[in-house]
């Protein structure tokens, strides 16, 4: 008989993998601890936005017209515990308040909340990112809380999904990372990816700490790519050289490829900013943080991107915000997702409004969030009505929204035709041939 799954934790990731492997078709329990998600999901409502996943949900949670039924919500560890053959940890682990580690307080509540009712032979899989050892700790307190003792094993799978792709990248993974401590995770684990998901992915088989490792590494890797390009483009600035170009001309090397080399404000979310920190924190406990120290100027070169936006900003209106209308289209940390968490866009936005510009922001799916973040910036319905009267306009998120825009009308309601695109990812000379000045990071003025 198949494994019954039931998936702990229903945010990005959880919501995601629930609906995936009711898919796939496996009878699927999702759990979460806030009463309002399970009660939103239990209608088949996702509490985010992530293209897709609505739908994909629908077509399985229990109750709905025309679903499978496979698919239902819970908020009772009892349940869960009866229930699950395989328990994936799909919870957060955020950065803690004011230190670099990892929170990891919502893993070890769903261990502790969940071994006791684990009676007979179970696999718990954590899909968390955590720090490299905690796997192993992890697992030993299973063994020591679950009635049904060394009987749990625990394995650790490693997600890769970015928001935005969520589906698609759940459901053909580039590859399926798996440590397990004993063959019988492994089995387990081939098991249920035996399905149309992990058909064509590599399947990798890893002790816990590369398991662990491999996840932090590729974040480290995007995110040391990022920071890369946007050094070069300080440099461009410096020296009057382009770079996007340059960024297009190294990307024909197959070894540096042309994906995540767009220079602009520079990476946020919830995980690339975190996940360095952590890595870093977690390297120095291991007495390895000389390994990592590079991941320091990755993050200071990201963090500065959002001063030199700010600074261009304030520069292109004169110097000072003072009495200044700046229009903000964006808010999200990227386009195709609601998340606004460490999102470059709205932090630049803040600055600015600290620094006495009167800002207004327009984002297609993200304004909810922004305006709970922040809510003494100005927000308007549309990104017309962001730009009505504004001095400058930035575009910093760059939603598909945004490249449609027409100059020409933008250029009928604000004060002054001055783009600044914190994301090279407009029409340069669209905008330019409708009278605006538009400037881009790490590119020639004109
Ligand atoms: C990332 C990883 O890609 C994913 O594999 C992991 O599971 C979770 O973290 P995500 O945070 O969803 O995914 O977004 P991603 O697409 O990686 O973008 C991260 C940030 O980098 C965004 O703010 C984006 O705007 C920025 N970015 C990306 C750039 O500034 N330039 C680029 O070229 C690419």
């Amino acid at each position: 008989m198949a494994p019954k799954i039931t998936v702990i934790g229903t945010g990005y990731l959880g919501a995601t993998h629930a609906a995936a492997m009711a898919e796939l078709g496996f009878e699927v329990l999702g759990l979460d601890v806030v009463p309002e998600k399970i009660e939103m999901l239990g209608r088949g409502k996702v509490p985010m936005y992530e293209p897709g996943l609505e739908e994909l949900l629908r077509r399985h949670v229990a109750g709905i017209e025309g679903s499978t039924g496979r698919l239902r919500f819970t908020m009772s560890w009892e349940e869960a515990g009866e229930f699950g053959d395989v328990h994936f940890v799909c919870v957060n682990t955020p950065q803690k308040h004011g230190e670099y580690a990892c929170d990891m307080s919502y893993v070890e509540s769903a261990i502790d909340a969940l071994a006791p009712h684990l009676h007979r032979p179970a696999l718990v899989v954590g899909k968390s990112t955590v720090p490299v050892g905690s796997a192993a700790r992890l697992a030993a307190r299973l063994t020591e809380l679950a009635p049904a003792g060394s009987d749990v094993e625990l394995a650790w799978n490693p997600e890769f999904l970015r928001e935005g792709f969520a589906v698609q990248d759940t459901l053909h993974p580039d590859r399926i990372v798996v440590g397990v401590a004993g063959e019988r995770g492994e089995k387990l684990l081939r098991e249920v990816y035996a399905t149309p998901i992990g058909e064509g992915s590599p399947f990798v088989v890893a002790d816990y700490p590369t398991a662990e490792l491999v996840k932090t590494a590729a974040n480290s890797f995007l995110a040391t790519k990022i920071s890369f390009i946007n050094a070069m483009a300080e440099v461009c600035e410096a020296a009057d050289g382009d770079v996007a170009k340059l960024a297009e001309a190294i990307g024909h090397d197959e070894r540096i490829g042309k994906k995540f080399l767009r220079a602009g404000i520079g990476f946020g979310g919830g995980c690339l900013p975190k996940d360095i920190r952590a890595f870093m924190a977690r390297a120095g406990e291991l007495g390895a943080d000389q390994a990592l120290t590079f991941l320091r100027e990755v993050d200071s070169i990201n963090m500065r991107r959002r001063g030199h936006m700010v600074e261009l900003a304030r520069e292109t209106v004169g110097g000072s915000f003072l009495g200044q209308r700046v229009a903000v289209l964006g808010a999200t940390f990227k386009p195709d997702s609601d998340d606004v968490r460490d999102s470059p866009a709205l932090n630049v936005a803040g600055q600015i409004h600290l620094q006495g510009g009167q800002v207004t922001v327009y984002d297609p799916k993200g304004m909810d969030n922004a305006r709970r973040l922040f809510p003494t910036l100005g927000y308007a319905p549309t990104a017309l009505e962001a730009c009505q009267g504004a001095h400058v306009v930035l575009h910093l998120t760059e939603w598909r929204e945004f490249r449609e825009l027409d100059p020409a009308a933008l250029a009928a309601v604000v004060a002054e035709r001055r783009m600044l695109d914190g994301r090279n990812a407009l029409d340069a000379g669209a905008w330019r041939s409708a009278g605006w000045t538009y400037r881009a990071m790490g590119r020639p003025q004109a």
